[in-house]
């Protein structure tokens, strides 16, 4: 039996909302906070909440859990690939690999779904409008095992039974390039279309008023799992430092027994010149063709460096982030985060 998603969802106060929705130009329909973390997210969110907290997860699941810009589209390619007998040849694009299971609760009513995946879901469930049962929602529910499920939601907000059901990978990033990287996306993507600089955008991450944050909250949701026998808690940084150390930790979490050779092979497959190159796992030219993401902008696989925050922070801005960290300090402190490798 479905259980009520038993956290309360709040409107977001009109005078913090109104000032967003001028610089984030797709926040037409409002923001909500799930409390009492303060989660924030678009109103879009009510609607589906209910749902990701049921969602029924399969034993060979793997979920990529992460704050948005820490490393997600890496460990999605790298783990569909070492589950899929190293297929390097495929044609299909990741987010069709990989679903991406709140992607509704993102896009604003303004924004045209891919038709094709609306013509198979229109087959598949006659009558049915997309925009209530949830388009991406849906095609996780039927995407066939082996899923490898990308979220950004934290653990409290997906299905209790998470952990006993399935594996996580949860990967995070030191928030400095966390925040440069956040900065990019929001301006390249329609879903939100950041019209603002960097001093206003860490202004508003300082103030956790964006979406899918707190950063903090997120963090301290799965750090507080990395012991459990079905967490494997990753590192930006140390992939950056050595991506086939990290490739054998996750071989043995996955337990795809692949050989030395197989892993050089996924190393490769995944180095973000070869990830950019490929549409299959950069979407950033498909999505300025129909629209999707705002052209001129940084594409969605950028520059994967660790360290570049130096050359956007300057002494005020870091003293602002400071003060940031200071606030979370209780969870801050407790997760070692290195901001250069
Ligand atoms: P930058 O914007 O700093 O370049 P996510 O996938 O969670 O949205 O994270 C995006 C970040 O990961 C971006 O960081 C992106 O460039 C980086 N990234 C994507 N693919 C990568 C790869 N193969 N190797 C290293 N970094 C990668």
């Amino acid at each position: 039996m479905a259980s009520p998603f038993p956290f309360e969802l709040t409107r977001m106060e009109r005078s913090e909302e109104e000032p967003l929705q001028k610089r984030f130009l797709a926040y037409t329909e409002g923001l909500v906070r799930v409390q009492p973390s303060g989660y924030v997210m678009p109103s879009q969110y009510s609607k589906f909440a209910d749902k990701y907290y049921n969602f029924c997860f399969r034993e060979d699941d793997v979920v990529i859990m992460t704050h948005p810009k820490c490393g997600t589209t890496w460990l999605q390619e790298i783990i569909w690939t070492m589950r899929n007998g190293v297929d390097i040849n495929t044609d299909l694009a990741l987010d069709v690999r990989s679903p991406f299971i709140e992607f509704d609760s993102l896009e604003g009513p303004h924004l045209k779904p891919f038709q094709p995946t609306v013509d198979a879901f229109n087959e598949r469930n006659p009558g049915r409008d997309h925009r209530d049962v949830g388009l991406h929602l849906e095609v996780t529910m039927r995407a066939p095992s082996p899923r490898t499920i990308k979220t950004h939601l934290p653990f409290a907000y997906l299905n209790p039974n998470l952990l006993d059901t399935c594996k996580v990978v949860y990967c995070t990033r030191n928030p400095k390039d966390a925040c440069v990287s956040y900065y990019h996306h929001q301006r390249l993507v329609r879903c939100t279309e950041f019209i603002g600089d960097f001093a206003e955008f860490v202004d508003y991450w300082c103030q956790d008023l964006l979406t899918q944050g707190p950063f903090w909250f997120h963090v301290s949701e799965g750090w507080a799992q990395r012991s459990h026998p079905n967490v494997l808690f990753l590192f930006y940084e140390d992939m950056k430092e050595d991506i086939l150390r990290e490739l054998r930790r996750l071989d043995d979490f996955l337990n795809t027994a692949l050989t030395e050779r197989q892993l050089q092979t996924v190393a490769n497959h995944t180095k973000i010149s070869n990830m950019k190159a490929r549409g299959t796992s950069d979407p950033t030219e498909a999505a300025t063709r129909i629209g999707r993401f705002v052209e001129g902008e940084e594409g969605f696989i950028r520059k994967g460096e660790s360290g570049g925050w130096s050359s956007y922070f300057t002494p005020e801005l870091e003293a602002k982030f400071q003060k940031w960290m200071d606030k979370w300090a209780h969870v801050a402190k407790e997760v070692p985060f290195r901001y250069k490798v």
